[in-house]
């Protein structure tokens, strides 16, 4: 068994080396290995995760492979997420259904990647426990899946090979995107802000940006193949270019620049509250930046976040919505929240409610604290009950939501531009899509606007979504 095991510890290490720019290209021995061939992707985890799946899909397409919807796929691949134990426990359930597949059809080739692949202790309870696996490759050679397959394809060794460190930074990768008119579009890699809670530094390796001609050349791509939006993706995307030794080049440079590039709509996720700056907020006023703004503050206590090490405080947070709505009037502002932090007491927790009191947010992902091991904060102790954790999730559960919905009644009456997906799930006869806000929209209109953006009046503001009819 070719075996290369991942080790939190050495992930944890930041070297000095240079990111390389390797240009991806298809070895033609792999080239039609995969015809008359199926394969399926199973997605957990954050956009990345669905950026790298999209990657993955176009490899397996230029091999010959073709996409099916269902598990009984010659090539399964499961994306895995290790950002709370939740993810983790989806991902095994997944895993266990497929044991029988796999037996059924030993030809099968499951392979596991994503993030969970990054840490050990996955790799030693898939041996032990569940063995209907066959490729484990990490975060960092998802560029490899050719060499990978074609191996499985040739032995009967299983095969597994994570990299701890980085790799380069890998250029003109195939896509497959789910949409054709919204594209994800990475900018950066990894993450150093080693937020104590937090594995993702671990599984993503030290912060890269990708050169901004890169990021130009395939926006500009994207707009001649009719795309509207793009959202920008890295964990602090406002740590972009910093790691540049050559240039002076930062985020704000690379939103104006791509502002330039004519495409309609220009989103971007995730912000990090220390990093967001003043040039950034005068860039989001331009037109296609969308006036959104994700920016992440899991806690609103000093104490807390000095333990999460976020190296902003309640009051600097504070005064950058301030300036961030003073520069953009009417910006949405959406947050991440994490409950019952070890040592959040209950002042700590009335610390956070009133900060989103004083933000006004118009959603938020909440969650519960989830220990993660190999993380600063595992070995931090903790005596708040699940019980507690659930008591003061649903508290900042009934605000959010009040938020949202005042969020939404300020379009009441109003006319927004919605970017149409598709039609809505629960009634083919209503058309639904994202505002300029990032509201979502269902509304009376003509089938033909699928795909562009059109004006839609709004008649109703209910909590998750608005209500409206299209206009001329
Ligand atoms: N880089 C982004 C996203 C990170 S993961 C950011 O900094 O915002 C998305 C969210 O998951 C985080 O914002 C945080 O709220 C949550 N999260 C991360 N680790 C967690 C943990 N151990 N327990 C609970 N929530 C966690
Ligand atoms: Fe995790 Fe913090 Fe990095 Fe976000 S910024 S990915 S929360 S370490
Ligand atoms: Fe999950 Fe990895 Fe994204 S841990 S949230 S898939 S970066």
């Amino acid at each position: 068994m070719d075996y290369n095991k991942p080790d939190l510890l050495k992930a944890r290490k930041r070297t000095g080396s240079e990111t390389l720019n390797i240009d991806f290209k298809l070895d033609e021995k792999y080239i039609g290995i995969g015809s008359d061939k199926t394969y399926h992707i199973i997605t957990f985890g954050c956009q990345g995760n669905e950026a790298d799946s999209e990657v993955m899909a176009g490899i397996l397409e230029l091999m010959g492979f073709k996409n099916i919807d269902g598990e009984q796929a010659d090539v399964l691949i499961i994306n895995t997420c290790a950002v709370r134990e939740n993810a983790e426990d989806r991902f095994y359930g997944t895993l266990g259904r497929l044991k029988g597949l796999k037996q059924k059809n030993n030809d099968m080739i499951i392979c596991i990647c994503g993030c969970m692949a990054q840490e050990e202790k996955t790799i030693t309870k898939l041996l032990d426990k569940y063995p209907q696996f066959d490729l484990v490759f990490g975060t960092h050679n998802i560029h490899m899946l050719p060499k990978y397959i074609y191996k499985k394809m040739n032995t009967e060794s299983r095969v597994i090979e994570v990299f701890s460190k980085e790799g380069d930074i890998i250029e003109k990768l195939p896509h497959l995107r789910v949409s054709n008119k919204k594209a994800w579009v990475n900018i950066m890699f990894g993450c150093d802000e080693f937020c104590t809670y937090c594995i993702v530094p671990y599984t993503r390796g030290k912060e890269r940006s990708r050169r901004p001609q890169n990021i130009i050349e395939e926006v500009k791509d994207l707009v001649k193949k009719g795309y509207l939006e793009v959202t920008l993706l890295g964990q602090n995307v406002n740590a972009y270019g910093k790691d540049f030794t050559d240039i002076d080049y930062t985020f704000s440079n690379l939103l104006n620049d791509l502002s330039a590039t004519g495409i309609k709509r220009i989103r971007f996720t995730t912000s990090h509250p220390r990093d967001l700056d003043e040039a950034t907020m005068i860039a989001m006023q331009k037109e296609n930046v969308m006036p959104h703004l994700h920016l992440p503050v899991q806690s609103g206590s000093n104490s807390v976040l000095k333990k999460m090490n976020r190296k902003y405080t309640h009051e600097e947070y504070i005064e950058k919505i301030k300036r961030l709505k003073e520069l953009n009037p009417g910006i949405s502002i959406t947050t991440d929240i994490i409950v019952a932090f070890p040592t959040e007491t209950i002042e700590d927790f009335n610390e956070t409610l009133r900060l989103c009191d004083e933000v006004e947010y118009e959603g938020a992902f909440t969650f519960i604290y989830s220990k993660r091991e190999g993380t600063p904060a595992a070995k931090y102790p903790t005596d708040i009950t699940l019980e507690e954790a659930h008591r003061r999730l649903d508290i900042l559960h009934d605000k959010i939501n009040a938020g949202y919905l005042k969020g939404n009644k300020r379009f009441e009456g109003t006319v927004v531009k919605v970017l149409v997906d598709g039609t809505s799930k629960n009634d083919p006869n209503t058309l639904c899509g994202y505002s300029e806000h990032n509201k979502l929209v269902n509304f009376k209109g003509k089938k033909e606007s699928i795909g562009t953006i059109v004006n839609v009046k709004i008649t109703e503001a209910k909590t998750w979504f608005l209500i409206g009819e299209q206009v001329e």
